[in-house]
């Protein structure tokens, strides 16, 4: 584990928007963990024979693998990890009540949190995603030590404690005043560690399960650290009719986190589902970004996010893997979900909402980075950005790729395309051999 500087030489691919996916043979050069340069394979042999780069690492890919930026998860609940599986036939409200906070009031005790969160960081690691946003539980000190295991492992997160002040059977609330004080606590315990890939998140569960005067108290806690903000919204049906009845001077589901001034551009709202012209209108002119989550709205019977609308309304959009409503913790499954899930809706007859490979693999770099308001530091190879990245063996040991040695010619350019779209398609973390994280290297199976 080091920052060393280093140059790869070979296959990078990354995206510029979502419509530009750049692949190119090239080098890219980090120092101190931050891109400093990169161009062209023959750049790159007259820099090296002017001994630009003596001293560095050099990292030759073989012709069966590339770099990528690291996978971006915007929303994922680090604490329902043990539940990955289990009571995805019951929809949102009873499997919250029933899984869901009876597994998440259990991390108060802090040894089960500890042991838990040290390994949903390092799976995560292991499957790419070197930039999770998660809701830990409502307990201050549980969460704190996701925080500790994020930056034991170089982990980029941002990190909330999940605030709820409305009664529930489980009995997993707290009272208004009880939980801003704690909220406080916890965002200046997180700015306390002074650590630069960690940042915490002001996180107001749902309108479910907090009461107005708790949102308007977080949006002042969001504002005065200048913190990011995440919630859920529009998710399942019968959700949005209980939020309507019990807010019935708000005319949506939207305009009950407006109200509280919680809808702003450092906000990431869960989900999305259901958002009627005008709730779009509204999120995309308070710059709220949203995370995509298909498996969980799947699994949950929740609904077919139609995401290509969201997109076509100016909201920027990233992928969540939304564990463990999402059965899946890896963003590439996020990628083959985000797929399937707006092909289903193009295939009901929604002319173009269908995202190709290209465009979901934007959604998990820098789509999420941008969601994330990241995108300036992370999410694809410009230079000045953190080195996040991931090196991909297609044909490494034990991979579910077949080796196959091409029916058709290829050109190089059509060989690195393909590899890539394998990798989409059919890769998993035995093909993930090296991540980085701020030029940081935190899994080696090279
Ligand atoms: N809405 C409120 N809480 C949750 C949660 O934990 N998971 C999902 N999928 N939706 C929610
Ligand atoms: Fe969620």
């Amino acid at each position: 584990m080091g920052k060393k500087n280093i140059v790869f030489v070979g296959i990078l691919a990354s995206s510029d928007s979502l419509e530009k996916l750049k692949i190119n043979y090239g080098y890219i050069a980090i120092e101190q963990g931050k891109i400093t340069k990169t161009g062209s394979i023959k750049e790159f042999e007259r820099l090296a024979e002017s001994g630009t780069f003596s001293g560095y690492q050099i990292i030759k890919l073989s012709a069966n693998q590339f770099i990528i930026p690291g996978f971006v998860d915007c929303h994922t609940h680090a604490p329902q990890f043990p539940n990955i599986g289990l009571g995805l036939d019951r929809p949102l409200l009873e499997w919250l009540a029933k899984y869901t906070f009876p597994l998440e009031k259990r991390y108060k005790d802090t040894e089960f949190a500890a042991k838990v969160y040290d390994q949903v960081v390092q799976r995560l690691l292991r499957n790419g995603t070197t930039t999770a946003c998660y809701f830990g539980s409502l307990h201050v000190d549980g969460t704190l030590e996701l925080v500790k295991s994020a930056i034991k492992h170089h982990q980029r997160a941002l990190i909330g404690k999940v605030s709820m002040n409305k009664e529930n059977d489980a009995g997993y609330y707290n009272n208004t005043k009880q939980e801003l004080a704690d909220v406080e606590t916890f965002v200046k315990s997180v700015i306390s560690y002074q650590n630069e890939l960690v940042e915490p998140v002001v996180t107001p569960r749902f309108a479910v399960s907090c009461d107005k005067e708790l949102m308007d108290g977080l949006s002042e806690i969001a504002n005065k650290y200048n913190s990011k903000i995440q919630s859920h919204i529009s998710e399942n049906l019968s959700e949005i009719e209980y939020v309507l009845q019990t807010n019935p001077d708000c005319k949506s589901y939207g305009d009950v986190y407006n109200k509280s001034q919680i809808l702003n551009n450092r906000c990431i709202m869960a989900h999305a589902v259901h958002l009627t012209d005008e709730e779009l209108t509204l999120l995309s002119a308070k710059g709220v970004s949203v995370a995509h989550c298909p498996a969980s709205n799947t699994r949950l019977k929740s609904g077919l996010c139609p995401v290509r609308r969201i997109i076509d309304s100016n909201i920027t959009v990233g992928l969540g893997t939304d564990v463990a409503g999402g059965d899946n913790a890896s963003i590439l499954d996020a990628i083959r979900r985000t797929m399937d899930v707006s092909t289903c809706l193009e295939m009901q007859g929604r002319p173009k909402y269908s995202l190709n490979w290209r465009e979901a693999f934007y959604l998990a770099t820098l789509g999420g980075a941008q969601a994330l308001n990241l995108g300036d530091r992370i999410g694809n190879f410009d230079v000045g950005k953190d080195f996040d990245a991931l090196l991909v063996d297609v044909y490494a040991k034990g991979s579910q790729i077949d080796q196959f040695a091409g029916a058709l010619e290829k050109t190089d350019d059509e060989h690195a395309v393909e590899l890539l779209e394998k990798f989409i398609f059919l890769g998993d973390d035995r093909n993930i051999v090296q991540v980085y994280v701020k030029g940081n290297l935190v899994k080696d199976t090279l």
